[in-house]
């Protein structure tokens, strides 16, 4: 199955950033028509919903609002959880995915048990603590000594993040079902990309899609982490819009 020309695209970050995160991607896809969505609780959307499921169905409200009615949808790490989601529920919507640092087995329990400590910190904490505790498992090794401003931004974009919205994402993440059975039925033209320096979403996890589904196929960016579109913006947008090429 090809990929329709000039088909619109669906951008869709990671947790706790918001579509700040994919500034350089919106700029090497100039000439088409993007939809960055914010999930509840995140880039000055108010929180709202409880799952995954229900950040999905903001997608879709998104793209019926943008007169979208299939896209290509990028999901990054917690974006790639919704994308899969996405799928599920709205088949007829999806034209092709990319699921970037992302993996489609759900938490174990001691993972679980982490999302829940947070989500009870968020809320009687707020966020600061989040921004050093999440920037070193982000950003590669590196990124972390050779690209200040990627961290710079990061930073930034955790500070700002809304501590409820915070909560809300790290329950509907620990609550997320595993997709893996659901690959096979993927029936969609699939880019994986991994970062090789991603801690949180290992180059095994994307591997495991790309072999996964039926029209799969892997691109592993060499030097960056798990935000590998900020990361490596040019190798990044490379595989996308190779892929988008078909
Ligand atoms: C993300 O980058 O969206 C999250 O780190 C994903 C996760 O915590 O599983």
């Amino acid at each position: 199955m090809t990929i329709p020309p000039s088909s619109p695209v669906v951008l869709l970050h990671a947790f706790p950033l918001g579509p700040a995160m994919w500034q350089n991607q919106v700029a090497a896809l100039a000439g088409r028509k993007v939809l960055t969505p914010s999930f509840p609780g995140f880039g000055g959307r108010p929180p709202g919903g409880s799952s995954l499921d229900d950040f999905a169905d903001a997608v879709i409200a998104d793209m019926d609002a943008a007169g979208i009615e299939r896209a290509v949808v990028v999901g990054l790490s917690m974006g790639g959880y919704v994308a899969f989601r996405l799928h599920a529920r709205r088949p007829e919507r999806v034209a092709a995915l990319v699921l970037a640092d992302t993996k489609a087995t759900a938490d174990d329990e001691a993972a679980r048990a982490k999302r829940t400590d947070q989500a009870e910190r968020a809320r009687r904490d707020g966020v600061g603590w989040l921004v050093d505790a999440m920037v070193p498992v982000l950003l590669g090794a590196t990124t972390r000594a050779e690209r200040p401003n990627v961290e710079k931004l990061v930073r930034a974009m955790i500070a700002n993040a809304d501590p409820e919205g915070v909560a809300r994402a790290l329950l509907a993440m620990r609550d997320r079902p595993d997709s893996t059975q659901q690959l096979a039925d993927i029936r969609i033209p699939v880019l994986a990309i991994a970062g090789d320096e991603d801690q949180v979403t290992p180059v095994a996890g994307a591997r495991q899609i790309a072999d996964g589904v039926p029209d799969g196929r892997l691109v592993v960016i060499p030097k960056a982490g798990h935000l590998s579109n900020l990361e490596d913006a040019k190798s990044f947008n490379g595989a996308l819009m190779s892929f988008l090429q078909g």
